[in-house]
């Protein structure tokens, strides 16, 4: 394996360094998370991050033009634990940031400050598939046929789709195997995960005990984990930062934006930022808003109500039990309309209090008609997006109204699903308003109409109905 990586436990008072083959979703020492760490003295870094692009984009058949292609790959020598012949790409992260500034009036932003970064026009819609070029790379180096993960849906049907397009190095093909909650997942998501042949089990229970159940059966029947405890993954979830700042001409944004659900995201933008500055590649960082949806706000919980903080690795894991168990205790399940961060448990806590402290961050609750709200607003003025990604645009309206983000701060939406996963949510949104469905703020209801040009010609705003030639 490359000897300029290796795994590293991320509390200060254990520090304890793996290699890259050995298996492990955390420390065998002490129980805390694993990084993928880099000797980078060793490591041949670009001197500027301008110099990344310039020969790379054409897709092809050799598997240098196939990594230079992909959207994580072309940035390898900033997640340099693999050798080029062993990369695995389906042509992720091909995603491009927007100006939005037909989006920026409508939530209280001047125009050329506000920024998308829509993840959805990844292969399988999501962000996900960032992380799973990443994760997959390591499972085909590792032998590993067996993948496996628990889902809110994205996870699942990246897995899935990475699953059926690649084999081991030996030539084996790889099985996906999911985990996820009976009605917990959008339909639209579920359908990739079958459609792409993955073993899905559905289990009577949320993501907390997907979650728990998949640890245990890894452990039991020899899975691969690819959730985001797999440090692999959030190497490749670095790059989505990457393109941020190539979206910016290698400017530095003011702010970043994210829903929280697993917080892998926030996780991996911490991490891509902390090693910029270390490889001098920038020279500030910019600062981190973390949005939960109110129904599932433990990181918000955590770091307000407990005053949670990373200090420098010294992470307070029995508050964090002791808060969980109290949670659990009391009965309250995690639950919102953004079924993709309806997680009461996330896995990567102690990582995204990392990104918090060395980002200056922020961490902001609220509500699914907010969520429903800023989803809305996207589709209308952007290219659409899952309820996550509105739960990024409504936590910048509430950081507006607070004064704590400026509307001339330039400022970058992290939109992590396409619009078409969760239609249900958006068709109930638009509906007429009606006891069951209430309807939404921005709601474009369809019209219905008899098959008669004079009603349609009324609808249509010609009052009389129209000329009839
Ligand atoms: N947005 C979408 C569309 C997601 O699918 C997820 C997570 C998140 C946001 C939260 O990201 O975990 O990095 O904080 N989905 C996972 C899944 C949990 O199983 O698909 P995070």
């Amino acid at each position: 394996m490359t000897e300029h990586a290796y795994q590293q436990c991320v509390a200060a008072s254990c520090s304890a360094r793996y290699g890259l083959s050995d298996v492990l979703f955390a420390c065998p020492r002490c129980g805390e998370l694993l990084d993928v760490a880099y000797n980078w003295s060793a490591c041949h870094i670009p001197k500027s991050l301008s110099s990344f692009p310039a020969c790379r984009s054409t897709p092809g058949r050799t598997i240098q033009s196939r990594a230079d292609y992909s959207g994580v790959w072309r940035f390898r020598e900033l997640l340099p634990f693999a050798p080029l012949e062993d990369l695995v790409t389906l042509g992720e992260g091909r995603t491009l940031l927007q100006q939005a500034d037909d989006l920026a009036p409508h939530i209280g932003m001047k125009p050329g400050a506000l920024f998308l970064q829509y993840e959805g026009f990844n292969p399988s819609g999501s962000f996900k598939d960032n992380g799973m070029a990443a994760a997959f790379t390591m499972a085909r180096r590792l032998g590993k046929r067996r993948v496996a993960c628990a889902s809110t849906g994205n996870t699942s049907a990246s897995l899935a789709m990475f699953a059926a397009q690649t084999s081991t190095i030996a030539g084996e093909p790889m099985q996906a195997i999911v985990f996820i909650g009976a009605d917990k997942i959008a339909l639209g998501k579920l359908a990739q995960a079958l459609d792409y042949g993955a073993k899905t089990v559905r289990i009577a229970g949320d993501f907390d005990a997907c979650m728990r159940l998949i640890r245990e059966s890894a452990f039991r029947c020899d899975l691969y984990l690819m959730n985001s405890v797999n440090p692999f993954r959030l190497e490749g979830q670095k790059t989505i930062m990457y393109r941020v700042l190539e979206g910016l001409d290698w400017n530095v944004p003011d702010w970043i934006v994210v829903p929280g659900g697993n917080l892998g995201n926030t996780s991996a933008f911490g991490k891509a930022f902390i090693e910029l500055r270390q490889l001098g590649l920038i020279d500030r960082l910019p600062r981190l808003a973390v949005v939960n949806a109110e129904g599932a706000n433990t990181l918000y919980e955590l770091y307000h109500e407990q005053g949670l903080r990373f200090q420098q690795g010294r992470i307070d894991r029995k508050g964090i039990d002791a808060h969980c168990a109290r949670r659990d205790a009391e009965g309250r399940r995690a639950r919102t309309v953004a079924s993709a961060i309806e997680i009461g448990r996330p896995v990567n806590l102690s990582k995204a209090l990392r990104s918090l402290e060395a980002m200056d961050g922020v961490v902001r609750q609220v509500s699914d008609d907010a969520i429903l709200d800023g989803k809305a607003l996207v589709g209308r003025y952007g290219f659409g997006c899952e309820p996550a990604g509105g739960a990024a645009v409504a936590g910048l309206r509430l950081l507006l109204s607070e004064r704590m983000i400026a509307p001339s701060d330039r400022v970058v939406c992290i939109l992590t699903g396409h619009a078409l996963k969760d239609s249900g949510a958006t068709i109930s949104y638009h509906s007429d308003s009606s006891s069951r469905s209430p309807g939404g703020r921005y709601r474009n209801a369809p019209i219905d109409v008899p098959a008669d040009p004079a009603a349609i010609a009324a609808v249509l705003g010609f009052g009389d109905g129209g000329s009839s030639e």
